[in-house]
């Protein structure tokens, strides 16, 4: 991956005078998985024709690099069922400006992807998993299989990513008494590990949110019952607020949108499966890109200009509250978080 941004002078700043360097991009709402809090039982999915191609992902990927993006994190649904979505890591693997290419993963899909993934110059990945119990697991992401998830991390752990991070919500009653396993796992296999507290995102049919609520306090507090924890001032440019486990390399990240927002340090922006550029996980403030690129095409001055103008459009931060009704009817996987 090139590293030298020194051509690409713009940059992009809000009407709160926070700089984007960080975009999120969602390439398909699909998954192989149908986690209890983020999707409903039966789906509708975006028809395959309205979604963004491949080349024009990568396009716009290109345009926010020249406006000073240097991270891109490539999210679903789960991004890696996406046919032929290596192409497109390799496309972005050699961008010039790109300093991090990351994803974030179910790891259904691993044992077959983690060597291109890492050929393609992606540095990090991010893999959920919220019980180590295979009963749980199953009743928890509704399709999963947790053996073919340990094995995709063990491969992805074998390849010898520069890091890759657990990501696990807790529910309560239904893991909230996995979290010491969950970090001793963790501890055991020298990687990271966040705790992230259910957004209410989208209509599921599943469980009440609020009833469910278990916060970042309390992980802490049980986590604290076997292992002690180091304050870190290690910040990916992420909402994570991190804790190193004394006497191991793990850190354990707490990702707490309802009780320590984050909104004022907020550095990124999300692309939909559709070409919609999301200002904020929790508004709905968004501009078409789709449209833009469509319209012009080979115009990589119009999209710049959609994208810097979309600046004053991006909210100073989300509405969460723990109430079960969803204020925003887009479920995670339009974004990938
Ligand atoms: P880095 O950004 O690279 O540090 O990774 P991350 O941990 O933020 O990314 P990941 O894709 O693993 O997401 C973990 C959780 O953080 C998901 O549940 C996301 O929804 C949540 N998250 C990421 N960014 C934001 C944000 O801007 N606002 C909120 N509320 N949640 C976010
Ligand atoms: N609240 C919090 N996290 C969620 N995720 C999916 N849906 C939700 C939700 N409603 C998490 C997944 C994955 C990450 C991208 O987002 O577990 O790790
Ligand atoms: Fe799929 Fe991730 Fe949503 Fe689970 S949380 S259903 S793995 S997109």
């Amino acid at each position: 991956m090139a590293t030298s941004n020194k051509n690409h002078s713009e940059k992009l700043v809000d009407s709160f005078n926070r700089h984007i360097n960080y975009v999120r991009i969602s390439v398909t709402d699909r998954c192989d998985f149908r986690c209890i809090y983020c999707m409903s039982e039966e789906m509708e999915f975006v028809p395959r024709a309205q979604l963004l191609t491949l080349e024009e992902i990568s396009t716009i990927a290109h345009v926010f690099t020249l406006l000073g993006i240097n991270k891109i994190r490539i999210t679903g649904g789960e991004p890696l069922i996406r046919k032929n979505v290596i192409t497109l890591f390799n496309k972005l693997g050699n961008l010039d400006g790109l300093e991090e290419l990351t994803t974030t993963t179910n790891g259904s899909q691993l044992m077959k992807l983690a060597i291109p993934l890492k050929e393609a110059g992606v540095n990090r990945i991010n893999i959920s998993l919220d019980s180590l119990k295979p009963d749980r697991f199953k009743r928890i992401t509704r399709t999963g299989n947790l053996d073919k998830v340990l094995n995709g991390i063990d491969k992805a752990l074998s390849v010898g990513f520069d890091k890759i991070k657990i990501n696990t919500v807790i529910l309560k009653n239904r893991n909230h008494d996995e979290i010491i396993d969950l970090v001793s796992f963790a501890v055991m296999k020298n990687i990271d590990i966040s705790f992230i507290e259910e957004m209410p995102l989208g209509l599921i049919d599943d469980h009440d949110r609020t009833e469910m609520y278990y916060s970042s306090d309390e992980i802490k507090e049980d986590i604290q019952k076997k292992f002690e924890l180091i304050s870190s001032t290690e910040s990916t440019g992420g909402p994570s607020k991190y804790f190193q486990i004394h006497g191991s390399k793990t850190k354990v990240g707490f990702i707490s949108p309802h009780s320590h927002n984050f909104c004022d340090q907020c550095n990124r922006i999300r692309l939909t499966a559709e070409g919609r550029l999301l200002l904020c996980l929790g508004q709905e403030n968004s501009v078409d890109l789709k449209k833009i690129i469509r319209a012009h095409p080979g115009n990589n001055e119009k999209l710049k200009e959609s994208i810097r103008n979309s600046m004053h459009i991006k909210p100073k931060g989300h509405d969460f509250n723990t109430q079960d009704k969803p204020i925003i009817f887009r479920h995670m996987n339009v974004t990938g978080g």
